[in-house]
Parts: structure tokens; C-alpha cells; sequence
């Protein structure tokens, strides 16, 4: 049976509203996500950074007659043992190797001969773009990591039991989950946290059960709950009441350096 012209016109409309809502939704909640960390992960895949540094994985690019003898991989790949400061991070990025490098005669002739050589970027990006960079890379690598004791437990913690290959490095988010409200998993940094996480409490109750009950008694968010692809799970057989503790602190620690 062929629908009249009026009701198709009111479920097109329909179809509009709801789909400009989702996606306007979409933008206000990747806006309040947004920390140094994941715009510097997103400028590396603009920039074409990870063309060269590869993925964790993933085949380094030979490099013949460089220091290495490939284009290292940012997270323990062949210059792990290097650990540069954020300084140095920082030069790489501006000036295509640490200023050390670049004095010496000697360093400088080895570049010259190697087959791929970091580009200079200085040229190309703002101060903030830099700093995005950096923030990102020194996270990857571990550099200069914030907070004290309490935070290294939660740190370890959160990389043994699998929290940031979700949650982002450094609980910096925005990994892609299709179906959900915002189309990616939250961070711990951004302002989505705090509308997710209102005190310690409901942290506890999240890493235990996976959920939240004052945000399940809300139908909408509910809906999406079911839809999306991927949910947290639920750590209450995995981790105790002190592990979730040093969990919290490391997060405390995160945002307040961010
Ligand atoms: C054309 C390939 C190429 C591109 C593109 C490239 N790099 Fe590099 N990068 C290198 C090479 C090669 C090295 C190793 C130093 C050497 O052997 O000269 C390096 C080293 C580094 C290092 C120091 C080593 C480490 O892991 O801490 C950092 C940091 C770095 N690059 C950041 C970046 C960033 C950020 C971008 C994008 C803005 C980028 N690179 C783009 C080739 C590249
Ligand atoms: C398989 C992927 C995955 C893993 C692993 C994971 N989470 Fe989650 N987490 C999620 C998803 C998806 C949400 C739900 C966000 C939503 O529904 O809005 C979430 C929500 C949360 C929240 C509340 C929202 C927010 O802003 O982060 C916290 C806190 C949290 N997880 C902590 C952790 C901790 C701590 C670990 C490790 C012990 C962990 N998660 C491991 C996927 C994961």
C-alpha cells in the first residue's frame, strides 16, 4: 500500500531532525573530548607522520647508514632505549633531529648520507600544533609522566588489564566505537568525563559493573548503549578495592596536568 505524500513528507522530515541532532551531538561531545594529546594523534595522521613511524606491529621502514638502521616506531620500537626529553621530542619535531645532533659535524654528515632523513616541521605548524605533537609522542613514550607513586601503580595497572587500547594512551580517548552516542570511547581528560563520572563513587561502579545506574536510568543513553559496538567491561572479579583506588588517583593526576 502506497504511503500518502503528507506522511512520507513528516517521516523524511523526521528522518533529518533526527539524523542533524545525532550528528550535531556528535560534534558538541568530540569538541568536550578534545586534550593536547589526541589533537597531537590526529595531527600525526595529518601530517604523515605515522607514513613513516609505523605502527606497533607493523614493519619499521629501513633506514640505511641512520643511527637506528630504521624509522623507529614512537612506542617501543628500535630507539626505545633512547628515551629523548620532551626538549629533545620537541627539536625533532621543529628541526628534524635534537639541536645536539644537528652542532655536530660528524652527526650532521651521518644524516646527510642516511636514506630517509625526519623532515623539519617547524616551518609548517603553530606553537600549539607543536606541543600537541609533543604531548602526544612524550605520552607514547612514557617521557616525563605525570603524577607521583600512587599515579605509577594506576599507570601500570591501566596498561596490564588493557584500559588505554580503549580508553586512548593516557586516557586521552576518541578511539573509534560505531553506534555510540559520540562514536568513540571517552577519554579521562575531557569534559565527557566528569558528565560520565561524577566522583569516586560512580568510578568504582563503572570499573566493577561496566555501567553506570544514574546513567542507565536515562532511556536515550540507554539506547545507544545498545547499540554500540563496544562496552566497558566489568573488572569486579579482575581488581580490588585498593587497585581501583590507585586507578582513581593515576586519573586525578592525568587531568590535573592537563
Ligand atoms: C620521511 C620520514 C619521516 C617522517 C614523515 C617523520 N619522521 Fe620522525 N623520524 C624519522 C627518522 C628517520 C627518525 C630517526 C632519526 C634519524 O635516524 O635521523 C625520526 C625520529 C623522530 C623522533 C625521535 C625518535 C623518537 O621516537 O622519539 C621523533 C620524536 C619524531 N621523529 C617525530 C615525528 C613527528 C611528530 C612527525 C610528523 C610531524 C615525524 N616524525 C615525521 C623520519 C620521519
Ligand atoms: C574493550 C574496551 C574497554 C576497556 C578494555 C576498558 N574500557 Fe572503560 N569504557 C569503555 C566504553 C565503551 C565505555 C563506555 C562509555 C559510554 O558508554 O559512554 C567505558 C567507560 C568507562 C568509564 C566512564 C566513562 C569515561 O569517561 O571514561 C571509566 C571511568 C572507565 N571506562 C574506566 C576504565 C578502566 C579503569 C579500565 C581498565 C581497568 C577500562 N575502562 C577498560 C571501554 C573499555
Amino acid at each position: 500500500m502506497a504511503l500518502p505524500v503528507r506522511t512520507l513528507a513528516f517521516l523524511l522530515i523526521g528522518a533529518v531532525l533526527v539524523l542533524g541532532l545525532e550528528s550535531a551531538c556528535r560534534g558538541v561531545l568530540w569538541r568536550r573530548e578534545l586534550n593536547p594529546i589526541l589533537r597531537g594523534r590526529l595531527l600525526t595522521e595529518r601530517l604523515g607522520c605515522v607514513n613513516c613511524h609505523r605502527p606497533v606491529g607493523a614493519i619499521e621502514i629501513p633506514n640505511p647508514a641512520s643511527r637506528w638502521g630504521t624509522v623507529p616506531r614512537f612506542q617501543g620500537g628500535n630507539a626505545f632505549m633512547y628515551g629523548p626529553s620532551r626538549a629533545e621530542i620537541e627539536e625533532f619535531i621543529r628541526f628534524g633531529a635534537p639541536r645536539a645532533w644537528l652542532d655536530e659535524p660528524r652527526v650532521e654528515a651521518r644524516l646527510a648520507g642516511q636514506r630517509l632523513r625526519m623532515p623539519a616541521f617547524g616551518d609548517r605548524l603553530s606553537d600549539t600544533e607543536v606541543g600537541s605533537l609533543v604531548s602526544y609522542v612524550a605520552a607514547l613514550e612514557g617521557v616525563e609522566p605525570r603524577g607521583g607513586e600512587d599515579a605509577a601503580a594506576g599507570r601500570e595497572l591501566a596498561r596490564q588489564e588493557g584500559c588505554l587500547s580503549c580508553h586512548g594512551i593516557e586516557g586521552s580517548g576518541g578511539l573509534p566505537n560505531p553506534g555510540s552516542l559520540g562514536g568513540f570511547v571517552p577519554g579521562f581528560l575531557g569534559g565527557n568525563f566528569t558528565d560520565l563520572v561524577a566522583n569516586r563513587g560512580e568510578f568504582d561502579e563503572w570499573v566493577r559493573t561496566g555501567t553506570s545506574t544514574r546513567l542507565a536510568s536515562n532511556p536515550l543513553i540507554r539506547y545507544f548503549w545498545q547499540r554500540q559496538e563496544i562496552s566497558m567491561p566489568a573488572y569486579r572479579e579482575t581488581l580490588d578495592e585498593q587497585q581501583i583506588g590507585a586507578l582513581w588517583d593515576w586519573v586525578q593526576a592525568l587531568r590535573a596536568a592537563s
